[in-house]
């Protein structure tokens, strides 16, 4: 391996950055983010070090779910600009190092589609099978199958003009399109093809597991169609060949055993991401009780995946923070410690709360939070905010409080807009975490701002390639709150350590396969500790302390 590989694989060490353009900045003055906003702030997100911008839904819709609800496959909604200020947009990130990907959300349309009006119109209609219909009445309970159960109680909707039933996972007005139809195959693939001749690198795939789904289909439709999976790894090649390095980054909530079959198993031919959405839930279950064990069996239990497919770190992103795979008392130890209150939590199931209000604004222990997140084996993924540390605003109804306007500075409306705030798209924050005091502004002057800690992890990131590549080993150590992990990448080997409880500690730390006479590097703040003739060294942490260690040896050559 060699360090251009980092450069053909540019997954596996990119850092991910997740924005929704109507919140990100408005310059036209009309209330709503747009494209142009999101030009102008390039060279923030590149002076930040992400390297690939995850655009949310930009297309036509019905708004009633933030985007997700599509009506135009190809179109941009004309709130945020046009197809030409989109191209303008990729072009000015990829001048910067950023790639970016886009949604592409194929699993249902919003029900005032074209496609789906059509469907709808008759029995006859040619687009009737772009979507799942039942002529019975479903007399099975589908309580249980709902995304969102405090909207919708069954997964089939009566439609009145043809007196049949049709699937939709989501929302009743999202329904389900029919992917054993090889005609909706075509399209998709159609679209993909189109968004990609604009320079996008590929694709954040909403909710694979339904798109893939076979629920419904009449067995005479699945003729053609025996194994979705097979259908995944024909849409990641046809990614490969219009883009060549192009990827597909899915949503996947599923446990790992799932999700490694929709990498494509030893092949490697599906997914070429997948969010670790079981790593993170265990995370937080860890943050809640100071106790690395949880997050530490679930390394362990992490299955190992094609060497070109990676896994993407994240703590929070746009919806609620599912704890959907923890067992029901672990939940409810991470409710207690981090959303006691009903109205911050959502569907039995989640948070909807961004990190530093759920960690009552402790600037410490939100430090030791990302850092952890960014030294775990992968490739970091980051929602809007997060470097600053925005709060929620729990005024804005369900899933949507964590998608307030992006604050850029101290102004009226925390200069994400210069209209009147009652014609915001959505309120700002207000109180503590309220722009007048977490802001872009600010904080891009101040060494000890989060902004700047974030900068510096990406930094760091970015240049110990072994977090992305490598394989890991945790490292055994008497303190139940500390996570100590060796990530070593042939040459390249990083330990990091972190303290999830308030008690500070001293670690022990025994490494194998050191050279005499090599050392641990701080790579996050000034110093280093000499590893003796075994390779054993004892390092003091920090009630929430943090540190990212480079084993350097004699004769290394890499910076420290
Ligand atoms: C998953 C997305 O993350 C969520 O925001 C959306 O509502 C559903 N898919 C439906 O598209």
């Amino acid at each position: 391996m060699r360090i251009s590989d980092t450069a053909d694989l540019w997954w596996k060490t990119a850092v991910v950055y997740c924005l929704d353009v109507e919140t990100f900045l408005d310059w036209d003055g009309d209330g709503v983010g747009d494209f142009a906003g999101v030009t102008e702030r390039i060279d923030y997100l590149a002076e930040l070090g992400i390297t690939c911008l995850w655009l949310m839904p930009f297309y036509p819709t019905a708004n009633r779910d933030d985007g997700y609800d599509i009506t135009d496959f190809y179109g941009v909604d004309p709130r945020l600009g046009t197809h030409g200020d989109l191209v303008e947009l990729v072009r000015t990130a990829r001048d910067r190092g950023i790639r970016v990907i886009v949604d592409l959300v194929v699993n249902h349309t919003s029900d005032k589609h074209p496609w789906f009006k059509a469907a709808r119109a008759s029995k006859g209609s040619s687009f009737r099978d772009f979507y799942v219909w039942r002529a019975e009445k479903p007399d099975d309970d589908t309580s249980d199958q709902v995304v969102f159960p405090d909207q919708e109680d069954s997964i089939w909707e009566l439609d009145e003009r043809t007196g049949e039933y049709y699937l939709h996972r989501f929302y009743k007005h999202q329904p389900d399109l029919n992917v054993a139809n090889p005609k909706v195959r075509d399209e998709i693939a159609k679209v993909m093809g189109f968004w990609l001749e604009l320079g996008i690198s590929g694709f954040r795939v909403d909710a694979v597991p339904f798109l893939l789904g076979l629920e419904g289909i009449a067995d005479s439709q699945k003729e053609g169609f025996a194994d979705p999976h097979d259908y995944l790894a024909a849409l990641r090649s046809f990614l490969g060949r219009r883009t060549g390095d192009g990827i597909l980054l899915g949503e996947v909530n599923l446990p790992y055993r799932e999700q490694k079959k929709f990498f494509g198993g030893r092949d490697g031919d599906e997914l070429t991401m997948m969010f670790d959405f079981v790593g993170m839930q265990n995370l937080f279950l860890s943050l809640a009780r100071e106790d690395a064990r949880p997050l530490a069996r679930t390394l362990g239990r992490r299955p190992t995946i094609n060497p070109d497919a990676q896994w993407a770190s994240f703590l929070r992103n746009h919806d609620e923070l599912t704890l959907d795979k923890l067992g029901e008392d672990e939940r409810q130890e991470v409710f207690d410690a981090f959303g006691p209150d009903p109205d911050m939590q959502l569907f039995g199931r989640g948070l909807r709360r961004r990190l530093p209000p759920m960690l009552d604004g402790d600037p410490r222990r939100t430090r030791m939070a990302y850092s952890l997140m960014f030294s775990l084996p992968g490739t970091p993924a980051l929602f809007y905010g997060e470097e600053i540390g925005m709060g929620e605003n729990l005024d804005i109804e369900g899933r949507m409080a964590v998608r307030s306007p992006m604050q850029w500075s101290a102004e009226r409306n925390g200069g994400f807009t210069t209209a009147a705030p009652s014609r915001l798209r959505r309120p700002v924050v207000a109180g503590p975490f309220g722009p007048e005091h977490v802001n872009v502004a600010d904080q891009r002057t101040e060494p000890g701002s989060l902004l700047s800690f974030v900068a510096l992890l990406i930094r760091r990131y970015r240049e110990s390639p072994e977090l992305g590549w490598a394989d890991f080993t945790i490292l055994e150590q008497p303190h139940h709150g500390v996570l100590a992990h060796d990530c070593r990448w042939e040459d390249r080997r990083m330990v990091a350590v972190h303290n999830l409880s308030s008690d500070r500690c001293t670690v022990p730390l025994q490494l194998t396969d050191t050279e005499p006479g090599s050392r641990l590097v701080d790579l996050l703040q000034t110093g280093a500790t000499e590893l003796d003739a075994v390779g054993r060294a004892e390092v003091a942490m920090d009630g929430y302390g943090y540190r990212w260690l480079r084993v350097v040896s004699p004769e290394g050559r890499r910076l420290a």
